[in-house]
């Protein structure tokens, strides 16, 4: 369904003068109530009608909220939907009565009807928050907005600071968001994927950059299911975090790919000439399509900067022996193309047709509910492994709860801290953690209609 042309990487951009970048976030001042309603925003080139969504403070992006590393966040959450909702700040170490996920660590907030939200900030970093209710719709039209938590101290010097969260719309030709939310087609398959990309709410995000100068650009993937692979253009950069926790050492930066829930923080040097543009570019099944544009213009700098050094560490948990750590597996199945006859559904063994009838068309260790016990139990500060086998024809973004996570490689060596996985199909992926935060978890996809489809599961920890 094209809906209408995106740039190609290649094309020069005609209608960028006629994109107004969004307005300049103030950098702390924070509004103490988010309010969830809904809005009209134009998402499409103003030949196309407003788009009607659901936003937070009626917009898309949602507010950017911003404070310090060691500080609180304090939100009253007020609901102007017409449906039930929550708010999950997502890759939070938070306390477990404030992750805002329904009927486990609160009720839905009806319409009409507000809640607290207030929590300490552990960590710096890119975060980002969104609905925990039905949130295969509620954010496929519109909410979520980022939580950036600057460091406590030593927090890199750039010349910009830009936070891009990624989306994926499905509009209808008038540019509307397509209804269609429990299509049993999509939850099978790859999710609702989208026609129409957009940075911060814009199809042509563009932003002006002297050449030489340092970014820092805050990339989180918002959509529903789309993968981004992206690559970037005139510009010479590092990847110095991924889902909020730096890295210990910065990364040359080439491509990098994105599941839905996934960041990455980049610091990039703009090294196009002045009067060219540098991109960020999303390559996609028929070509490269750029997503955001910097137009570079002349420099008062006389030379490159020196390569950044690592962001400061996040108070993260070492990991114990990992010989001796609890350990758990959790085989993913089902989806079309895949083996599954059938599944546990309200502690009744279900047929597939008769799960799909349900709404389910996943399972985890042959569960398509939400199980009545955890998939694993641990004492508060145990190292706990989970060994996650995707037996399914699909990618998944499998996201852990209240705690970061390594990988653990073939030949024992670990991966960077993460909460959320990318695990290609017939894959095996296995995750280290310290348990140190009491509560019960989620883990599941990420992808929004695989999650809701079945592949939902949770830990206790006590
Ligand atoms: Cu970003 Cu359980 O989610
Ligand atoms: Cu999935």
């Amino acid at each position: 369904m094209p809906l209408m042309s995106r740039r190609r990487f290649g094309q020069t951009c005609a209608s960028a003068a006629l994109v107004a970048g969004l307005p300049r976030h103030a950098q702390s001042q924070n509004s103490p109530i988010l309010r969830a309603g809904p809005g009209t925003v134009q998402l499409a080139p103003d030949t196309y009608p407003k788009t009607s969504i659901w936003g937070y403070d009626g917009t898309v992006p949602g507010p950017l909220l911003r404070a310090r590393q060691g500080e609180r966040m304090t939100q009253e959450f007020r609901n102007d939907l017409p449906q039930a909702s929550t708010v999950h700040w997502h890759g939070i170490r938070i306390d477990n009565g404030m992750d805002g996920v329904t009927g486990m660590t609160q009720e839905a907030v009806e319409p009409g009807g507000a809640f607290l939200y207030d929590f300490a900030l552990p960590d710096a970093g890119t975060y980002w928050y969104h609905p925990h209710n039905r949130t295969y719709e509620q954010m496929a039209r519109g909410l979520y907005g980022a939580l950036v938590v600057d460091e406590a101290k030593d927090a890199p010097v750039v010349d910009l600071d830009e936070v891009l969260l990624l989306d994926d719309w499905r509009l209808t030709d008038d540019a509307q968001v397509a209804d269609g939310f429990g299509n049993m087609h999509d939850w099978s398959h790859g999710g609702r994927l989208g026609n129409w990309i957009t940075v911060n709410g814009d199809g042509a995000w563009t932003r002006d950059v002297p050449r030489l100068s340092r970014l820092r650009l805050r990339l989180v993937n918002t959509a529903n299911a789309r993968i981004f692979a992206l690559e970037t253009r005139g510009f010479e950069g590092w990847v110095v975090a991924l889902d909020g926790m730096p890295l210990e050492a910065p990364q040359p930066l080439a491509t990098l790919t994105l599941v839905p829930g996934q960041r990455a923080d980049l610091i990039v040097d703009v090294i196009a000439d002045a009067g060219d543009e540098a991109f960020i570019v999303s390559n996609e099944r028929d070509s490269g399509y750029v997503i955001a544009a910097f137009r570079v213009t002349p420099t008062d700098r006389a030379a490159r900067l020196t390569p950044p050094a690592a962001l400061p560490p996040n108070p993260v948990p070492v990991l114990g022996p990992l010989e001796t750590a609890a350990r758990a597996e959790l085989r993913m199945e089902g989806g079309a193309m895949g083996e599954l006859r059938g599944a546990m559904m309200n502690g009744q063994m279900t047929g597939i047709r008769d799960m799909a009838a349900q709404g389910k068309v996943w399972a985890f260790n042959g569960m398509a509910d939400m199980a009545d016990t955890p998939l694993l139990k641990a004492t508060i500060g145990e190292t706990v492994r989970i060994a996650m086998i995707n037996d399914t024809a699909w990618p998944h973004g499998m996201h852990l709860h209240g705690h970061h996570f390594r990988q653990i490689a073939a030949d024992g060596s670990l991966g960077p801290l993460r909460d959320t996985v990318l695990m290609n199909r017939g894959e095996t992926v296995e995750i280290a953690f310290v348990a140190d935060n009491p509560g019960d978890w989620l883990l599941h996809c990420h992808m929004l209609e695989h999650s809701a489809g079945g592949m939902m599961t949770w830990l206790r920890v006590i």
